[in-house]
């Protein structure tokens, strides 16, 4: 069933950012060319810069200059508000152009507003759009939704106060936390396998998986976002949200439906069941490590420390690898093993289930060396698809058994285009679908689980360990694993 979009304003709060053109305008763009936007919908921007609507048409233009027929109107209609977050003044301003658009687009009084912001201003945004009663819906059955994107807080106590602030002025069902990895359709197929499928869910849990391993792995650095990732870290800015998302996924219980809540309520329930590390265990079972100079996909990089905006003794890290524990029935004793940096040898993320090995191995020592576990992997990106590693025999007149892969790749499957992952979780914003969108619990979990490793790492737990830019992370890395007798899985593929 093909959803449309309701008459709608977009209020981009950010509107001059990176996000803004490298993510937002193009989905958009996307989303009406593709028919999926009505009649009555317009683009508002707001943020400091000043420019004019002409300008801001431009930039709208540049970002994303083909949503198909009509898309050139929808640009002609958008307007712009300059102004500074905190002052009532924008908010007003914002106000009298809303009603314009309102009666010159016929968008029925809807609205989203995109904090697509620096998140430090996400607090004052929401309150002042709660002083102007903007939160409100100004015509009766109209709706009024905020989208907030990621990082929601740095730790649980800001995530907790934020909260406190955004339901000041919105309904917790009129919040949208954006993670755009659930956009991801990999991530989504997920559950389609899981939940679809006679054959993976019998062997999905303790019995039958030795490990699960998901990796997150850039080649790219922190180009021009150094002053936020400074005071980030990739704990923060990855493995709280993206990588949480995804165990949920794998890990979670089968909902009865899938409907929102009940969705979400089995992923708080894995986040709930993670252990907590106290800080002996984070010394044991994190590693952090951050990028020196190095050769990524050919090209000599800069090491971290002398990337533009960063301390020269920076500590922050660019790699994060970590075991956690999902304490419930199906996962006792399993390892949940993560990692994600940037500067590393391939972009690509990927899910690695690993499975038990056979109880007896009846082939001789030596006929069986090229033989390694049976592992599942769902590839999320690049080359989307799955693939399954198991032991075949070798053609010819002895018996020997070596890995071989057998795969799905969507572009094969597939005639359909996935859609990107903003595309689908906007589209979700504006009909109304909080499924993909993280809950307020969701979140305070997550920060549940980090806080304790930040902790730990503020005091000087698990040294920063170093590596070289274009491999796959410090050294320390591969003994989170090995002194437990198993190693990372291979990635697929990557580029
Ligand atoms: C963002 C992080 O959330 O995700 C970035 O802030 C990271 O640091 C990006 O590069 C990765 O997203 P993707 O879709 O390219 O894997």
């Amino acid at each position: 069933m093909t959803r449309q979009a309701p008459p709608a304003a977009f209020v981009i709060m950010g509107a001059s950012g990176d996000l803004t053109t490298r993510k937002l305008l193009p989905a958009l763009a996307r989303l009406h060319a593709g028919g999926l936007l009505p009649h009555g919908f317009a683009i508002v921007g707001t943020a400091r810069s000043e420019m004019n609507d002409e300008q801001f048409r431009q930039l709208l233009h540049d970002a994303a200059p083909k949503g198909g027929a009509g898309w050139r109107d929808v640009i002609s209609r958008s307007r712009y508000v300059a102004g500074e977050y905190h002052s009532p003044l924008t908010y007003i301003n914002l106000g009298e152009v809303l009603r314009e658009v309102d009666n010159a687009c016929a968008t029925g009084g809807n609205r989203i507003f995109y904090l697509a912001t620096p998140p430090a201003v996400f607090g004052t945004i929401v309150e002042r759009l709660g002083g102007a009663a903007m939160n409100k819906p100004s015509e009766h059955g109209s709706f009024v939704r905020v989208v907030i994107e990621k990082p929601y807080g740095r730790d649980l106590k800001t995530a907790t106060e934020l909260d406190h602030t955004v339901h000041t002025a919105f309904d917790e069902s009129s919040v949208y936390r954006i993670d755009h990895y659930l956009g991801k359709e990999t991530v989504q197929n997920v559950l389609a396998l899981r939940f679809a499928n006679a054959i993976f869910e019998p062997i999905w849990n303790r019995r039958y998986i030795d490990n699960v391993q998901i990796t997150v792995a850039e080649t790219l650095g922190i180009g021009h976002r150094g002053s936020f990732y400074e005071t980030a870290g990739a704990l923060r800015d990855i493995v709280q949200n993206h990588v949480l998302q995804v165990l949920t996924l794998v890990a979670m219980e089968p909902p009865a439906r899938i409907q929102p809540e009940e969705i979400r309520d089995e992923k708080v329930k894995v986040l709930r069941a993670i252990d907590i590390m106290s800080s002996d265990e984070v010394n044991d079972y994190t590693v952090r490590g951050q990028y020196g100079p190095g050769e990524v996909l050919g090209e000599r990089v800069e090491g971290y420390c002398d990337e533009e905006d960063v301390a020269p003794d920076s500590h922050t890290e660019t790699y994060v690898a970590a075991r956690f524990m999902v304490d419930n029935w199906r996962w006792n004793g399993v390892p949940f093993f993560v990692r994600t940096g940037k500067r590393l040898r391939a972009h690509t993320t990927e899910i690695a289930m690993e499975f038990k090995d056979v109880p007896h191995l009846p082939f001789k020592a030596m006929d069986a060396t090229g033989l390694g576990s049976n592992v599942l992997v769902v590839r999320v990106q690049p080359d989307d698809g799955i693939t399954l590693r198991f032991g075949a025999k070798v053609p010819g007149q002895d018996f020997r058994v070596r890995t071989v892969d057998m795969d799905f790749t969507y572009a094969d499957a597939f005639t359909e285009e996935s859609p990107d992952a903003y595309e689908r979780l906007l589209l979700d914003a504006l009909v109304g679908d909080p499924t993909l969108f993280i809950r307020e619990d969701e979140v305070r979990n997550a920060w549940k689980i980090c806080d304790p490793i930040l902790d730990a790492w503020a005091e000087g737990r698990s040294p920063l360990a170093h590596y070289r830019a274009g491999t796959w992370g410090p050294k320390e890395a591969d003994r989170l694993l090995a002194h437990e007798g198993r190693a990372w899985h291979e990635p697929c593929c990557g580029s």
